[in-house]
């Protein structure tokens, strides 16, 4: 398996219940290391430059309301198949229908306040991991 790095964020709903050292040590008894971590609290025209791929979506604007409500954790992962990795812990994007056991199945509560995000693949994620960090953060 190849080492590669992902960003995961911890979403404000999470946030705000106190569970973002929770989420983290699930994280890291999955078996990924944690090479950078900040909390941000995101401006609209933040939120939205980083959501930018979503922007034609009807749920653009409340998603961008969302991700503004509150404070996010920005982590970058490092491990084995660390993208798949992350989006497997996190569980599908409606909370919902998240299987117990899964991030958003235990944190979300719905198809947008699910918890966390996680990189979809390599050239996003590289995307992702410089929008919020710098190279000099990604040194570890
Ligand atoms: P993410 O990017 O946050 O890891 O989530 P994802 O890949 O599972 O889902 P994506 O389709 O990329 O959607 C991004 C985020 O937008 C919100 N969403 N709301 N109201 C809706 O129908 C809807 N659909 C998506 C969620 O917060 C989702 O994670
Ligand atoms: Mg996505």
């Amino acid at each position: 398996m190849e080492v590669e790095r992902t960003l995961g964020l911890i979403k404000p709903d999470a946030y705000a219940k106190g569970v973002v050292g929770r989420i983290l040590a699930r994280a890291e008894e999955a078996g990924l290391t944690i090479v950078a971590l900040k909390t941000v609290h995101w401006t609209r025209d933040e939120a939205a430059g980083f959501y930018a791929v979503h922007k034609e979506r009807p749920f653009f604007g409340s998603l961008v309301e969302y991700m503004t409500s509150g404070p996010v954790v920005a982590v970058l992962f490092e491990g084995p198949d660390a993208i798949k990795k992350w989006r497997d812990l996190m569980g599908p994007t409606d909370a919902t229908k998240a299987p117990t056991g899964t991030l958003r199945g235990d944190y979300g509560t719905s198809i947008e306040a699910n918890a966390t995000h996680g990189s979809d693949a390599s050239e996003t994620a590289a995307f992702e991991i410089g929008y919020l960090f710098s190279g000099f953060e990604q040194v570890k």
